[in-house]
């Protein structure tokens, strides 16, 4: 029988059943463990990148490299027909007359969904916005996994920007189906989305909303920090936010000993560079396995059975 996401679009968290997660967890446990070059033999990526990127690009490219297949793509849409007012309809139709897979990051919302409709082969969201970033989500899911042993039953802090932060959305509602507890901890211009609350709230998953970083350091497995996202702010607004929350090392002193700290980068100056050296900067390790998370994602998508 064929693995359940042989061939299927990778566009949002809610589309994943629990079981279709840890698949992808397992896989790249696997993969991590005893590497495999053979995977994606004689497969053609195309990595179509319409906002910037360092991770999610270079990571996907690497996975498809290391698993025997080949990348095309580009990483500036002015340098592509886009430019000339080709529309995205038209765009993942060619590409996809060309490829096996797409990964495709793009300013805005839903614009994964869209490629979806009109594109050959499977398209996997690279980023859409402030929407969805569901790779990263199974790369965060897979090194919650690593570091805390389990799934189940995790508490973990969200700080920074709730409002526009697509990984903070995406792992939430992954989580969610495995009993989370949440802390928020955030300006409150930038506060969880109604909507997401919302989700929360009908599947019984406790949140609350806390003013400062030390107060939930005690409590927790996860800190997850994320970055005010200047891009998504005019100037005068983001000089007044940022920097509101920012974690140094002298504020880990009550934290758990499992405690890890993850972040799904780029950082700018929200945790302070002192944090790196204590055992609980997990952030670049965390990076690091967002080529494993996404070879298991591609190795599933592109066969039958892994
Ligand atoms: N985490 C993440 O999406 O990083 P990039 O923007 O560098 O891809």
């Amino acid at each position: 029988m064929p693995n359940p996401l042989y061939r299927k679009h990778i566009i949002s968290i809610p589309d994943f059943s629990r079981a279709e997660m840890e698949l992808v967890v397992e896989t790249a446990a696997r993969l991590k463990a005893k590497p495999r070059a053979d995977l994606l033999q004689d497969r053609l990526i195309a990595t179509c990148f319409f906002e910037p990127s360092t991770r999610t690009r270079l990571s996907f490219e690497t996975a498809v490299q290391r698993l025997g297949g080949t990348v095309i793509g580009f990483s500036d849409a002015a340098s592509t027909s886009t430019k000339k007012g080709e529309t995205l309809a038209d765009t993942v139709r060619i590409i996809s007359s060309y490829t096996d897979a797409i990964v495709m990051r793009h300013p805005k919302e839903g614009a994964a969904r869209v490629a979806s409709e009109f594109s050959a082969v499977p398209i996997i969201n690279g980023g859409d916005g402030a929407n969805q970033h569901p790779s990263q989500t199974l790369l965060d899911l897979f090194t919650l996994h690593e570091t805390q042993g389990r799934l189940d039953n995790l508490t973990v802090a969200f700080v920074g920007d709730l409002k526009y932060g697509r990984t903070v959305h995406s792992l939430a509602q992954a989580l969610s189906l495995f009993g989370a507890k949440f802390y928020f901890v955030g300006p409150e211009a930038l506060a969880m989305p109604d909507y997401l609350c919302e989700e929360l709230d009908e599947r019984g998953i406790s949140y609350t909303i806390a003013s400062t970083i030390e107060e939930v350091i005690p409590h927790i497995d996860i800190l997850y920090m994320t970055r005010v996202q200047r891009e998504r702010f005019d100037e005068a607004e983001y000089q007044k936010i940022k920097g509101q929350f920012v974690l140094r090392a002298d504020m880990l002193r009550h934290a758990r000993p499992n405690m890890k700290i993850l972040h799904p980068l780029p950082r700018v100056d929200e945790i302070a560079t002192d944090v790196d050296a204590t055992p609980h900067a997990y952030y670049f390790e965390q990076a690091k396995n967002g080529v494993y998370a996404r070879q298991a994602l591609l190795s599933l998508v592109l066969n039958e059975t892994v």
